[in-house]
């Protein structure tokens, strides 16, 4: 039988979320080398040698918000991203803290001004907002940051536009990642219903979601750093010593969020294109 055609993304996104990042020579919680899981990321990624249009850090890019963290992972960046030949850009967390992070990673003036901003990506538009409210785990928007995205979506992009903020304007079913979420998503909702936004990218919860606001799909990706348990958990929180990140596929009309674990462990089977390509008349 012959595969149906597989269209080919005019854009693929790397997102990479909650990293957690430490001052060199310390461990988070104890036990955690969140810089070598970033490292792990960044190693798998360039091994598959696909077309990264950008990298999205999608918050908590370090544990607590110091200067020392943004270097080391400025550091990093500096020397991995070329590799890639993709941009980087970074997303505020609520383990983040605005001023170090201006100043540790753009040597910028230490403003405690919200981080948004727009990155153009040969046509596509990303849209970063800034969820944190300084001092507390919850996520909030203000009328001034919605007003600044309701102008920007004002005018199409050419290929849509992917909006990325740490907070889920989702539930979860950990009480306490759900009570940490964006408040008041409703105001969020009326700004982007009807607009080209094609997918919401969040961080924050340490685990995999899926879900959709004002029908718009909302990605929740796993995180970097640790993954939190789904089952047995909805009144607790437990880490457990695993890693994801995501690869967002945008097409014309649609984008695809497909899960990938930091250390995806032994290949079981292979089969080759060539040999799919005879099973399916042609067409791997
Ligand atoms: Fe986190
Ligand atoms: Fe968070």
């Amino acid at each position: 039988m012959a595969l149906l055609p597989a269209p080919e993304p005019t854009h693929t996104l790397i997102q990479l979320s909650d990293l957690h990042i430490v001052p060199e020579g310390q461990l988070f919680h104890g036990n955690i080398d969140t810089y070598a899981n970033l490292s792990a990321a960044f190693d798998q990624i360039e091994a598959a040698g696909i077309a990264v249009s950008a990298v999205v850090l999608s918050g908590d890019l370090t544990e607590d918000g110091d200067l020392e963290s943004y270097q080391r992972l400025r550091a990093f960046v500096a020397e991995r991203a070329p590799r890639l030949g993709a941009p980087v850009l970074f997303v505020m967390g609520n383990h983040d803290s605005r001023g170090p992070l201006r100043e540790g990673l753009f040597d910028a003036e230490p403003s405690t001004e919200p981080l948004d901003y727009v990155y153009w990506c040969s046509g596509l538009r990303i849209v970063v907002l800034d969820s944190s409210e300084p001092g507390h785990g919850t996520g909030l928007l203000t009328e001034e940051q919605l007003a600044w995205l309701a102008a920007e979506l004002a005018t199409p992009a050419p290929a849509g536009t992917v909006l990325t903020m740490h907070h889920p304007p989702l539930p979860s079913p950990i009480q306490l990642m759900s009570g940490l979420r964006l408040a008041e998503p409703e105001r969020l909702a009326k700004v982007i219903a009807g607009s080209d936004v094609r997918m919401i990218l969040c961080g924050h919860a340490h685990h995999p979601s899926g879900g959709a606001l004002a029908g718009i799909p909302v990605w929740v990706t796993g995180a970097v750093s640790y993954l939190s348990r789904t089952l047995g958990y909805d009144h607790g929180f437990a880490g457990y010593p695993a890693g994801a990140f995501t690869r967002v596929d945008v097409y014309p009309d649609q984008a695809v969020a497909t899960p990938v674990p930091l250390r995806p462990g032994d290949t079981l089977f292979e089969v080759p294109p060539e040999l799919l390509a005879a099973q399916h008349g042609g067409r791997p």
